[in-house]
Formats: structure tokens, sequence, C-alpha cells
């Protein structure tokens, strides 16, 4: 990884980063997904893209044939001319964080939605990750660089980290500017879909009629984006998203809390003083407690 402008970068992207930098130009109708890596991106991609696109939510949805991938594009990772192509309003997502996107995403009224997860559960799945590419079949993972990586991961050294500070940014333009960022948990999310649901349509302009309440359209798109229904999906069962990405490799357990089933009580200690900043900074959600 690269240390650029105060986060690190993973080598094969920092091409896409100062590319989608230098020529990424916002529309006023965009709308933005920020997150971190495993907190929740696939599974806000998928309500992201549905919320905007229910006319129809049957067995023809597009999220039946596409991955969510396919369907919103990750800035930092495809080339101008193809992020060119897609039409209007436009939806797409970037690991990058707030103080590092380019001026037309800041300046003009595109609206940014951002997850945020436990960084102990983000941790975990990124190690569940991990495992199951070729090179970790190489680097044979055992106990001793699971700690490793931790120890890493805890101190801010994680692609696109530190954690606490990429939070902190979105979290921070949220309060100033809360037309512009919409914060989100995904313990939150987990816990309560439907009203977070409803507040994330006003926020994107697409809001819930009374009509599609009354005819459970919310619960509908809550359905055919939980983890389950995208699970069972042939498209996510045999595809590959990149060459070396399997789409299966994205859908794991999706629980929250499960990092105590790997981390012991010592290994869960390193992540205090970053849970610590984050209180401190106002932060007061439930994912920065142990
Ligand atoms: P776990 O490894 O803890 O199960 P990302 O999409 O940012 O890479 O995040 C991946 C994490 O989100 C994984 O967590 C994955 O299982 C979970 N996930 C994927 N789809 C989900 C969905 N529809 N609902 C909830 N969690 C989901």
């Amino acid at each position: 990884m690269h240390f650029y402008q105060g986060f690190w970068c993973l080598t094969f992207v920092f091409q896409g980063i100062i590319s989608f930098q230098t020529h990424f130009e916002a529309h006023d109708t965009d709308i933005l997904l920020a997150s971190l890596p495993k907190t929740g991106t696939t599974w806000l991609k998928s309500l992201l893209y549905t919320i905007t696109n229910r006319e129809n939510l049957s067995k023809n949805h597009p999220l039946h044939t596409k991955n969510p991938h396919e369907l919103v594009l990750q800035l930092d990772l495809n080339e101008p001319d193809v992020i060119a192509q897609v039409p209007s309003p436009r939806l797409f997502a970037t690991h990058v964080p707030y103080s590092s996107l380019p001026d037309s995403i800041k300046t003009s009224n595109c609206r940014i939605v951002y997850v945020c997860r436990n960084p102990l559960d983000t941790f975990v799945s990124s190690w569940h990750y991990f495992l199951q590419f070729e090179i970790s079949k190489e680097t044979k993972p055992n106990e001793e660089l699971m700690e490793e990586y931790l120890g890493k991961y805890s101190k801010g050294v994680s692609p696109y980290g530190p954690h606490d500070d990429h939070v902190l940014g979105y979290w921070k333009e949220s309060i100033q500017n809360p037309e512009k960022v919409f914060f989100l948990e995904y313990e939150g999310l987990k816990t309560e879909p439907h009203a977070h649901l409803i507040r994330l349509a006003e926020f994107l302009g697409f809001p819930f009629s009374k009509d599609e309440e009354n005819d459970n359209v919310v619960d509908e798109i809550i359905d055919l984006c939980s983890i389950k229904s995208l699970k069972e999906m042939e498209v996510n069962k045999s595809g590959k998203w990149f060459p070396w990405v399997e789409n299966k490799y994205l859908f794991r357990k999706g629980e929250v809390g499960d990092w105590i089933n790997y981390l012991t009580p010592s290994m869960a200690k390193q992540f205090h003083p970053m849970q610590e900043k984050l209180k401190k900074a106002g932060f007061s959600s439930k994912f920065c407690q142990i």
C-alpha cells in the first residue's frame, strides 16, 4: 500500500484513484455511496439501486441478473470513458476518504450516502475476504498472521484507512451539511431497516408514497436486498466481479457482532484507542463500543 493524502491506498487502485480525482465531474443529480471496504458496500449498492429503480420488483428486476457492483460502478476502479457512459441520474460508489474527493463532488449538489460499520466486524470480514483469494493459499494464513494484520488494522494501516479518520471525515461533513451527506450505520440498518429506508429514500429525493407504503414496497425492497436473497441469486453464486473476485465472496454472514467468534479480548483491546478517538470526536453510536 502507498500512504497518499493521509490514507492507505492499495497499489492496484492507485492509478484509478488519481484518474477519479483528475477526471470526474459530478452532476447535481448524482448519488454517491461512500464506504470503507467490508462495511456493507454491496448491500448499500443494492438498496440504493433498488430505491431509485423500483417500478418493477419482480423476478425481472436487474438485481436478479447483475451483481450490485455491476449496477453501481466504483469510481476508483473504472476508466473515465466507462463512467461517462452511465446515464443520469447516476449512482456511483467510492472508498476514497471525504478529504480526497474531487472538488466537483463537494461543490455540486450531488448527494453522498456513507455507511460505516463496527471496526472489529469490519476487520473480521476483511480477514475472511482475504482467506478466499488464491494468494492466501500461498501465505497459509494462521493465527499469527491474523494478529499481524489486526495489529496493523487497529493502528490505521488498512485499505483506505485509518478506519477512524475515514469515518470521522464523512461523519463531520454529515453534521455540518446534512442535506449533502447521509450517514448510516450498518448496525442500525440491520436492526431498523424499514425506518432507515424511509429516511434514505427521502434524502435521495425518491420518497415512498402513501400507496407504496400501504403496498409494502419498503419491505419488498428490504427482502430483495437482504443477504439471504442476494446469496441465492444465480448471478451471485457463479459470476465474477473482477477476474480474481467471485461474486460469492461478497456475501458471507452479514451479522452484527460476529467478531466475538474470532477475536480474543486482548485482540479486541487493540481497537480501544481507535474507539476512544471516535467517542472523543462526539461519535456516540453503538459502533464505537466493544
Ligand atoms: P461479513 O463478512 O461480516 O459477513 P462489502 O460489501 O463492503 O464488501 O461488505 C461485505 C460485508 O457485508 C460482509 O460481511 C457481507 O457478508 C455483508 N453483506 C453483503 N451483502 C449484505 C446484505 N445484503 N445485507 C447485509 N450484509 C451484507
